[in-house]
């Protein structure tokens, strides 16, 4: 029961969770806000790119893809009540993932950090709640019997486990410059 309900909730995340580390081995190039600033400041910063972003989705949907042709045989190995992915939840997942991710550089320019400055909080849920309000946006049914309260309450424990110890990680192989 336990561990079918954090089965569920890290299998239904993971094309949220991906973008963010896919935009990180692909990003570089043009900034989303092409350089405007706001106030004073960057509107988002050099941290948030066209390029990450497009592959941080087509990663994020392209593993829901995998997820799904992969689920018949997971489930019948594993016993698990694993969901499937439609198009729309794969692609709300990712695309939103990324969106509350440049929600919050936004926000943190506005509150005077720098590009790579920690915003604590922020940066572990920030891409866990936006693409779980977009995805319910689009896909209200699928969400709805997917994420249960006991997912709900795992996701929102687990993802800054998971969310720190993939950075640490990225931080150690020299792929990313701050291990947050
Ligand atoms: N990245 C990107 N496009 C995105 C998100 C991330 O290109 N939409 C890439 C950038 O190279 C970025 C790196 O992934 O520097 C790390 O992402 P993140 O930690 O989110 O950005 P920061 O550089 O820390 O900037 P910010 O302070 O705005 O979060
Ligand atoms: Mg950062």
């Amino acid at each position: 029961m336990v561990v079918e309900t954090l089965a569920v909730a890290v299998w239904a995340m993971l094309p949220a969770y991906v973008p963010n580390n896919a935009a990180v081995l692909v990003g570089g190039g043009p900034p989303i806000d092409g350089g405007r600033t706001y106030g004073g400041r960057r509107l988002l910063g050099d941290g948030k790119t066209w390029r990450g972003t497009a592959g941080g989705i087509v990663a994020g949907v392209l593993l829901a893809v995998a997820l799904d042709a992969v689920r018949p045989a997971v489930v019948a190995a594993t016993g698990l009540d694993l969901p499937g992915f439609p198009l729309s939840a794969a692609v709300a997942l990712a695309a939103g993932a990324l969106l509350g991710d440049i929600l919050a550089s936004f926000l943190k320019r506005r509150a005077g950090r720098e590009r790579g400055a920690a915003f604590p909080g922020f940066d572990q849920l920030d891409f866990v709640v936006v693409a779980l309000l977009s995805t319910a946006v689009v896909a209200p049914a699928w969400v709805g019997r997917v994420f249960t309260l006991p997912v709900v309450v795992v996701v929102l424990v687990v993802t800054p486990v998971l969310h720190l110890s993939t950075n640490a990680g990225a931080y150690l192989l020299g792929l990313k410059e701050e291990p947050y």
